[in-house]
């Protein structure tokens, strides 16, 4: 499924209605260049998930990963400054994955194994990928992958 977001705005509210259909143990994987429109989904997502409007919302970039309490707890993670497999195994993801929050992770490029690029690092199976482009200076293209044993209604999107 392919969605057009026009503004900024667009994204926010697309995250949002995402967010309120997600459930616990859910992943979420982003994938796009830099200013694509990862963490302004993220934010839109987090306040799906009823994260306080206050709360501020950034790339976890120094320390990786961010929690925010959600009506489930929420995980942020960003891989950007992430360069090799060590460092990704070495940050105990996995206890975080499979656990009971909604975890969302910026850079998912960076989870694909190099020799089998279908397969996902930490074993992830079960996820939600999305893949954002940018089309100029206010558009981005979103295109919806879901990887879920059972199908699963995705959201009722306001955008064209
Ligand atoms: N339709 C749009 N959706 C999301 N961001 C947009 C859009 N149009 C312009 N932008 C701008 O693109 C940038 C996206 O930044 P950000 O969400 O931090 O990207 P990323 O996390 O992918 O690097 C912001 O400066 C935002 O204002
Ligand atoms: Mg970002």
């Amino acid at each position: 499924m392919i969605k057009i977001s026009h503004s900024p705005e667009e994204t926010l509210q697309l995250g949002k209605s995402l967010g309120s259909l997600l459930v616990a143990g859910d992943i979420i994987l982003l994938f796009g260049d830099l200013g694509a429109g990862k963490t302004s989904l993220t934010q839109g997502i987090c306040y799906g998930l009823e994260l306080d409007k206050d709360s501020y919302i950034r790339s976890p970039t120094f320390t990786l990963i961010n929690e925010y309490p959600g009506r489930l707890p929420i995980y942020h993670i960003d891989l950007y400054r992430v360069d090799s497999q060590k460092e990704i195994y070495s940050l105990g993801l996995e206890e975080i994955l499979f656990n009971q929050g909604v975890t969302i992770i910026e850079w998912a490029e960076k989870l694909r194994s190099p020799k089998n690029p279908e397969t996902l690092m930490l074993n992830i199976q079960d996820r939600l990928e999305i893949n954002i482009k940018i089309i100029s200076d206010s558009e981005r293209e979103f295109t919806f992958n879901a990887f879920f044993p059972e199908p699963r209604p995705l959201p009722v999107f306001t955008l064209l």
